[in-house]
């Protein structure tokens, strides 16, 4: 867990003003959950046998002997405020976006903390593959903004109830006698999640899984259909993808489309933003029977990435009144509080120090000008003025500093 300081946190306010602008005009709307959820929500929604429920919940007992997790993730808590809210009944589909902290106690590494953030989205309403590639679309936009355009979208189905646990016999079967050479992990995953086993990292299980059979060999009518349409919406609306058979996401809610956006330059944990489709999810957690898509972007791994490639911002004070003696005080102050209604950020120097040390401290705030008031000024009614980087000065009347300074220029 870790603190945001400045000049970072610039580079988050642009990432989340940019999504907040550019959701909006895809009809996203934002919501705000509580950050802690009853336990069984997520046991529930991210399902037991996963990572996140098994090994990374911060699950605590409340005063009242009720079980609580700090959210690990943001749609389950969605979900969640979807069906309590009854927001099914408005037009479909109902679109959502969320920004907040998620807790996972993962191992921390690089791109990988146990506080991290999320812009979360999630489209209820619709089965339809051109849900899939709109939301997909969207997250391209808001990539080639924020000037990172080369990220490589990995798509993948991973089937329906139908046809997933043909496909999950299938791999088991394949992977017959070999299963004792996995690594404790997947062995843990092959009787209760063996699908997992085609996303582990371990070489000694990737070298296992060569040649295991692929989830779009397996899967139904329907989900082929859906998995083929998304492939030609995306080609039509020129998104690059490649398909990748072994994504199979880790959490247990997706229904046919998964996908995930990475980046080159990340080093392990090289997922920005990922997501699917969970057409199941809405009605096992006790709502109406409402197909869903959405995805995630980890906001540490996209801001890391925008650090390389946005110069460093140190935003500075538009103005400094040096102020000089008691009566400068009054008067600088009255003139501050307009200058910042206005708009402008403005600081106020101790009137009680020197002119020397008031300057150095405007310098060292990088201050663009300098208003000089004392009792001189205040008898002729006008003040002096200084610009820091260049160095010229000048005097102007009171009644001329808000056209002067008062707006930004
Ligand atoms: P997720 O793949 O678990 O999916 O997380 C989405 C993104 O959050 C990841 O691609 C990554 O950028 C970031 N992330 C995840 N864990 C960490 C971590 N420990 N430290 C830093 N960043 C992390 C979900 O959470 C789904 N709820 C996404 C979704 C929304 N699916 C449908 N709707």
């Amino acid at each position: 867990m870790r603190d945001v300081l400045p000049p970072d946190i610039y580079i988050w306010q642009k990432v989340e003003n940019t999504a907040a602008e550019l959701f909006s005009s895809y009809g996203f709307r934002e919501v705000r959950t509580p950050i802690a959820e009853s336990t069984g929500l997520f046991a529930r929604g991210i399902g037991e046998g996963t990572d996140i429920v098994d090994k990374e919940m911060y699950t605590f007992e409340d005063k009242g002997g009720r079980s609580i997790t700090l959210r690990p993730e943001g749609t389950a808590s969605v979900v969640r405020c979807y069906i309590e809210n009854q927001l099914h009944t408005l037009p479909s589909p109902q679109k959502f976006y969320y920004i907040g902290p998620m807790f996972r106690y993962e191992r921390p590494q690089s791109g990988r903390f146990r506080q991290f953030y999320q812009i979360g989205v999630e489209a209820f309403g619709s089965a339809s593959p051109a849900l899939d590639a709109e939301v997909i679309s969207m997250l391209r936009h808001f990539l080639q903004r924020l000037g990172l355009p080369e990220l490589t979208v990995q798509v993948n189905s991973i089937g329906c109830a139908a046809c997933r646990p043909g496909y999950t016999e299938a791999l088991i079967g394949f992977l017959g006698d070999r299963q004792a050479e996995l690594c404790p992990d997947c062995q843990r995953r092959h009787s209760r999640n063996p699908l997992r086993i085609l996303d582990c990292k371990v070489p000694r299980c990737i070298a296992l899984r060569q040649g295991a059979p692929r989830v779009v060999d397996h899967l139904c009518a329907d989900c082929r259909g859906h998995f083929e349409t998304l492939q030609q919406l995306l080609s039509s609306l020129a998104i690059p993808f490649v398909i990748n058979h072994e994504m199979v996401r880790g959490l247990d809610y997706y229904t046919r489309t998964a996908f995930e956006v990475t980046s080159g330059d990340l080093g392990a944990q090289n997922a920005v933003a990922a997501g699917g489709r969970y057409d199941r999810l809405v009605k096992e957690c006790g709502g109406p029977d409402v197909p869903a898509f959405g995805f995630a972007i980890g906001m540490e791994r996209i801001t890391e990435l925008l650090k390389k490639t946005l110069p460093a911002v140190h935003p500075a004070p538009a103005l400094f009144l040096a102020l000089l003696g008691e009566g400068a005080l009054y008067e600088g102050l009255r003139i501050a509080d307009g200058l910042r209604a206005a708009g402008r950020w403005t600081e106020i120097g101790d009137h009680a120090s020197s002119l020397k040390s008031q300057m150095r401290k405007a310098d060292r705030l990088a201050a663009e000008y300098v208003v000089i008031i004392g009792d001189d000024e205040l008898a002729a009614g006008e003040f002096r003025w200084r610009k820091l980087a260049d160095g010229s000065e000048g005097a102007a009347p009171f009644s001329a500093l808000p056209s002067l300074f008062g707006s930004s220029p």
